[in-house]
């Protein structure tokens, strides 16, 4: 069965939230607390060690219903079931979508539990010093070999979870840019070097030179035989890595139905194992899974996915806020905001519904953000005075790792006074100078966490990747494509054949050609 193909604007909901959306722009609730000393609690939900509050939102009893009502009529119960199911949901690419069956451990498919069993042994082996390399010393340098889906995830979690982070050093090359990788690569030692490559199609332009580039810097002191002890690969194309000149049994492979940007969970995570230990990983999936329950059990009133989506679409195609920001108050999420990037926009940047239909009205959210506080010191002038709305997710934890209490203690105090001064402005203050003037009234949602754990930050992600699919479902796009990438790579392809035969006669766009011609001539 595919899934459902409802236009939203068409049902009751729709139509409804319209009238009420009239009623709520005319509206400045700054003063909701006051009058509703009962808000701070309805708006909430708490779950394990998260504390999500959302009710310094634009948000009403009503509007709330009837974006749960608009959920209902799209048949998101239904979706949800589809997916975890297996049903084959992705139409365009004719595959099912269970980036969740890498983390159901109540239902391991043995593929799956054979994969992790083999990630258990092989990150122990590096991480305990027995897999030694070509010159007999053992494994200092891990360095992951992938772009987008394979790198962004893993560099993002490694970064995230330092706190339980060993010996071993995390590189990651990504960019094709030949200057980063030779930055990478000088403070690298063949012999004590492990390279991941990691490519679920093994045919991506940028992974494949950038593999190449390193197989023949380290042929350089070692010899082909020795690549078996210094390369592994993680691919669902196996001839494509044994091409390559990796054995057999240093491919981990991963399954069709795992889509890139939700790979982290699979083999993709290979460096995350060797950086944080497989209990780790393990754990981290487990939080994942948890979060998983709670989706597919929890009545979407109470279910924090489903709740952020919902506020969001109400932003997005109401209000029309453009985009949407998420700051964390954790220098461990520096990478958060870049990952969420691609799984957002990748998934939801479309503007053809599931009937084929070109979309009317908004789709996919802009998501952009950094760290707290360094953001308040950068943007935050925008968010609070500027003219456009930018509702924004908060991400704060509760407990320090490193017991610095007092900085934590200012960094969280940060975090609160933000979204209050968001929130209030100056409203309550007699403030006459214009520019010393806040409207306040602007949206936030806290997700605040007891502690920076592997579990936890599973279960953070897991929210953002159901998030984003419930968001998918209501626009009536398809999520789990990426079409809109491919048209760059095929121009990218025949333009690389034309600056190396120095030739720029099939360019057919003419500001290309001229950019080509001052590149190939270096006229500058
Ligand atoms: O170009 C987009 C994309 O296909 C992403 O979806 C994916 O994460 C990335 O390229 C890398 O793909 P691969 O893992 O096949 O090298």
């Amino acid at each position: 069965m595919s899934l459902p193909k409802i236009n939203p604007t068409k049902t009751e909901a729709w139509k409804a939230l319209e009238t009420h959306f009239q009623e709520m722009k005319k509206l400045q609730m700054q003063d909701v607390f006051e009058k509703d000393a009962n808000r701070a609690n309805q708006f909430k939900i708490k779950w394990q060690d998260f504390y999500i509050d959302y009710s310094k939102n634009r948000i009403t009893d009503e509007t709330l219903s009837l974006l749960l009502k608009l959920a209902e009529e799209v048949k998101l119960k239904e979706a949800i079931k589809q997916q975890f199911s297996g049903e084959k949901i992705n139409e365009t690419e004719d595959r099912a979508v269970l980036h969740t069956a890498l983390r159901d451990f109540e239902n391991l498919k043995p593929e799956v539990k054979a994969t992790l069993q083999k990630m258990e042994r092989f990150s122990e082996e590096i991480i305990n010093g027995s897999h030694k390399g070509f010159t007999g010393k053992a494994i200092t340098d891990v360095v992951n070999i992938g772009i987008g889906g394979s790198h962004l995830g893993p560099e993002m979690v490694t970064e995230a979870l330092q706190f339980y982070r060993n010996h071993l050093k995390i590189h990651f090359i990504a960019n094709i840019d030949g200057d980063g990788v030779a930055e990478i690569l000088k403070d690298l030692n063949p012999e004590t070097t492990l390279f991941i490559i990691v490519s679920k199609s093994f045919t991506t332009q940028e992974t494949n030179a950038n593999a190449a580039f390193v197989k023949d810097w380290f042929l350089k002191k070692g010899s082909e035989e020795d690549v078996q002890k210094h390369f592994v690969a993680v691919s669902a194309n196996v001839d494509g890595a044994k091409e390559f000149g990796i054995s057999e049994e240093n491919i981990f492979p991963m399954q069709d139905w795992v889509g890139g940007r939700f790979s982290l969970w699979s083999s993709v995570g290979l460096s995350i194992c060797c950086a944080i230990g497989f209990n780790n990983f393990e754990a981290m999936l487990k939080g994942a899974f948890e979060m998983d329950n709670h989706f597919k059990k929890e009545d979407f009133g109470k279910n924090i996915p489903v709740v952020l989506a919902l506020l969001s679409v109400w932003y997005n195609n109401f209000f029309k806020a453009e985009s949407e920001a998420v700051v964390a108050y954790s220098q461990y999420l520096y990478k958060l905001v870049p990952y969420l990037q691609q799984a957002v926009m990748e998934s939801n940047g479309k503007s053809v519904d599931r009937n084929g239909e070109k979309i009317d009205y908004q789709t996919g959210t802009i998501v952009w953000g950094n760290v707290g506080s360094n953001s308040q010191h950068a943007y935050f002038q925008l968010l609070h005075q500027g003219t456009k709305l930018i509702p924004t997710d908060f991400i704060g934890f509760s407990e320090p790792l490193h017991g610095n209490t007092e900085n934590h203690n200012i960094l969280m105090a940060n975090f609160f006074a933000q979204t209050e001064a968001l929130w209030e402005g100056t409203h309550k203050k007699n403030v006459q100078n214009p520019f010393k003037f806040f409207d306040g009234y602007k949206p936030t949602n806290t997700i605040l966490i007891k502690k920076m754990t592997p579990n936890n930050l599973g279960s953070l992600i897991a929210i953002y990747e159901h998030k984003l699919f419930v968001q998918g479902i209501i626009w009536n796009i398809f999520s789990y494509d990426q079409w809109g990438v491919e048209l760059g790579k095929t121009v990218a392809k025949s333009t690389l054949q034309s600056i190396e035969k120095k030739d720029s006669s099939v360019i057919e766009n003419l500001s290309t050609k001229n950019l080509l011609n001052i590149f190939l001539n270096n006229e500058h």
